[in-house]
């Protein structure tokens, strides 16, 4: 990694010749199932479908990409809001602002569409502290817990974040 990256911080929508390297970046989250297979049909279907409503951004330094993360309708599709996902960066440039970049970068696309919220599952707030934590300090809250729900100590933790009204 060069010292010097921090000046060069390039925040782009992806494109078909980054999911390899996104790929990669979905590889470095802890889970017991094989996250890659799940996150290659939905970056390669988000390219495709002209319906889709939402963004990917891929964060490149060093002429890599480092983090990468989207937003769309969500789960519970409502014109107010969109729900984040896959926010990863790269383990070798945490703490630096990345993942601050990219959201920073959602959050604007969210405000120009007039949403009112940023949604995500956060997953389980014991064992992802630092997601949990970067999000407390990005101005979001739990608003809802199911305790076990996608297994035994997979919780739901819904965050959301409120944004301001365009005037
Ligand atoms: C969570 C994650 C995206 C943060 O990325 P990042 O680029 O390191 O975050 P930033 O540098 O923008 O951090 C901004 C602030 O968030 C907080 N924060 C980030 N990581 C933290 C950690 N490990 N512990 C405590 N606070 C943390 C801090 O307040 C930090 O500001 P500071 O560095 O000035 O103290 C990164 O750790 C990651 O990819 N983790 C693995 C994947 C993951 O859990 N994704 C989230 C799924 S919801």
């Amino acid at each position: 990694m060069s010292s010097e990256y921090k000046k060069n911080i390039c925040i782009r929508p992806f494109n078909e010749s980054d999911i390899p390297e996104m790929l990669n970046l979905v590889d470095q989250v802890v889970s017991l199932e094989d996250l890659t297979k799940s996150a290659c049909i939905q970056f390669a279907s988000e390219l495709t479908d002209t319906t889709h409503e939402g963004i990917r951004f891929v964060a490149i330094a060093d002429g890599i990409v480092v983090g990468t993360m989207g937003c769309a309708l969500g789960p519970i599709p409502s014109k107010q809001a969109l729900w984040a996902d896959w926010l990863i960066v790269d383990s070798d440039y945490r703490r630096d602002g990345i993942a601050s970049l990219l959201y920073s970068k959602i959050e604007s696309y969210a405000f120009e569409r007039g949403k009112r919220y940023l949604c995500l599952d956060i997953g389980n707030i014991d064992k992802e502290r630092a997601a949990y934590k970067f999000h407390l300090s990005n101005g979001f809250q739990v608003v809802g817990q199911l305790p076990d729900y996608w297994g035994d100590c997979e919780h739901l933790n819904i965050m959301a974040k409120f944004l301001p009204s365009r005037k």
